[in-house]
């Protein structure tokens, strides 16, 4: 039997490891720090976003202007905070579900790999036991443009040697969904993206991917 899908491609923070929770203390902290309005409804726009395009809309509530150099700095401060936040993570902050799900794909064929903008991702993947378990990883370091633009995931779907359409993507993310479907792949919605509009699955639970593959 053909499958639908040969590859399932995964985001990073927010789908299969709890690190969204870090980026918002992290950039909390320094909106606190810098005296900007900062909550969750403003977060909401940041996942997935490049760092430097999450600072642009953090920003959008400041009271004054930044420079370039200023921009830099921010950036550079956030994510040290981060890189500290991430030293405590282990693989006990894997998602629920997440284990599993990857090695019953990997039983049944279906080629694993992330997509993320993040620069961190080979870091955090180190830490979480994963490094050496995907078939491809596309990250923040390999891409010109961050989602929504679909660059991240037409890289994971190179490196695999498949066309987009083969793939699923997995994310929680708006603008993930968005930059799945402008690659012409399909786009399954966990969390937050749940209510995107564009997604063709909406997951409760990671797991449940196993009955769309
Ligand atoms: C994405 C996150 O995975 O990576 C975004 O959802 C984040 O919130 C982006 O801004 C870039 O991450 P990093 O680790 O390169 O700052
Ligand atoms: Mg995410």
């Amino acid at each position: 039997m053909k499958r639908r899908y040969q590859a399932v491609i995964f985001d990073l923070d927010g789908v299969i490891v709890s690190t969204d929770r870090y980026h918002f203390q992290a950039w909390s902290e320094l909106a606190e720090q810098e005296g900007i309005e900062f909550n969750e409804q403003i977060n909401h726009r940041l996942r997935g976003v490049s760092r430097m395009e999450s600072l642009e809309i953090i920003l959008e509530k400041a009271s004054r202007r930044y420079t370039e150099a200023e921009k830099r700095e921010l950036a550079e401060r956030k994510n040290e905070m981060y890189r500290s936040l991430l030293a405590q993570l282990t693989e006990s902050d894997l998602l629920p579900g997440v284990a599993q799900t990857l090695a019953a794909l990997r039983e049944r064929g279906i080629k694993i790999a992330i997509g993320s903008s993040s620069k961190n991702a080979p870091v955090i993947l180190e830490r979480i036991g994963l490094a050496e378990r995907f078939d491809a990883v596309a990250d923040g370091n390999g891409i010109v443009s961050s989602k929504p633009d679909p660059e991240v995931f037409l890289l994971a779907a190179s490196k695999l040697a498949l066309p987009p359409e083969a793939c699923l993507v997995v994310e929680d993310a708006e603008a993930g969904v968005v930059a799945a479907k402008r690659g012409g792949m399909a786009a399954a919605a966990v969390g937050e993206a749940r209510s995107c509009k564009d997604a063709d699955y909406r997951l409760e639970s990671i797991d449940q991917l196993l009955s769309i593959v």
